[in-house]
């Protein structure tokens, strides 16, 4: 069945390695970008009517509201949402000390809080989409039963604190029987991911796709890696 799947940070990456995959299946894809890239650009030329671009910077509320209350126009329903632009700054892989405080705040606002910028405003759409699905791409680096690294604090930080907004999320939209998970998506080739990544983003994208086709019990599992498997928090 056609859906519409609302996406941000689609420019490059995951984000546009799934808005391609999704548009090549027929879904509507609305994507949210603080600027629209050249690449995006020339894939809403291919498809004119499925893909619609709206600009809004997750680290800003009221440019998310003006975002979403455009696609209020278009649309009365989102039967997905895919939280997925985030950021890692290279200030952030240094040891403690050297850490620089400065990109902190940063970090945390896009990767924790942004999703949250979305979810105000675009829950009620979300709300009387088919599936009712919202997708928070996290990170094996937010588990902190499985931490392992020695630096990135607050890359790493900023994914165990969009964990536990999921969580809480959850708490509350169960009554309106929406879904939401937090998805690992690999460790992937991009500017994030860096070149020494073992697979694509397409790769992982075509993995993403399958995971969020399953079917998930509303008091079950939250956090998943590509493959499916549960992770620990
Ligand atoms: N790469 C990996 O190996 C890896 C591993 C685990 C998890 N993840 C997660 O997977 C997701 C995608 O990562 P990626 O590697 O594809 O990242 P990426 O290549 O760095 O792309 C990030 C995207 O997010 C957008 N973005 C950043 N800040 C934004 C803001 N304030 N408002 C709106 N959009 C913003 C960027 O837009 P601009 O083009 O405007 O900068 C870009 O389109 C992220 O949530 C990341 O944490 C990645």
């Amino acid at each position: 069945m056609k859906q519409k799947i609302l996406i941000t940070g689609t420019n490059r990456g995951l984000g546009l390695a799934l808005t391609r995959i999704y548009l090549s299946q027929g879904h509507e894809v609305f994507t949210i970008n603080r600027r629209q890239g050249d690449v995006l650009q020339s894939l809403k030329n291919e498809y004119t009517d499925q893909l619609k671009l709206y600009i809004g910077d997750v680290a800003d509320e009221i440019s998310i509201e003006n975002a979403v209350r455009t696609i209020e126009k278009e649309t009365d329903s989102i039967d997905m949402l895919i939280n997925n632009a985030a950021v890692l700054f290279p200030a952030d892989n240094v040891p403690i000390e050297k850490v620089d405080f400065s990109v902190y705040g940063a970090t945390y606002d896009v990767n924790a809080v942004g999703p949250l910028r979305v979810v105000k405003y675009a829950l009620p759409l979300v709300r009387k989409g088919m599936g009712k699905r919202i997708v928070n791409i996290s990170s094996e680096a937010g588990s902190v039963t499985d931490s392992w690294r020695k630096s990135e604090y607050a890359y790493c930080m900023s994914k165990s604190a969009l964990n536990m907004a999921s969580s809480i999320l959850q708490n509350y939209v169960k009554k309106d029987e929406i879904k939401v998970l937090a998805v690992h998506p690999g460790w992937f080739s991009s500017d994030m991911g860096t070149s020494a990544a073992p697979i694509t983003p397409d790769e992982s994208a075509v993995k993403v796709v399958r995971l969020l086709e399953k079917t998930f019990a509303l008091d079950g599992p939250m956090y998943f890696d590509l493959d499916g498997k549960e992770m620990q928090w």
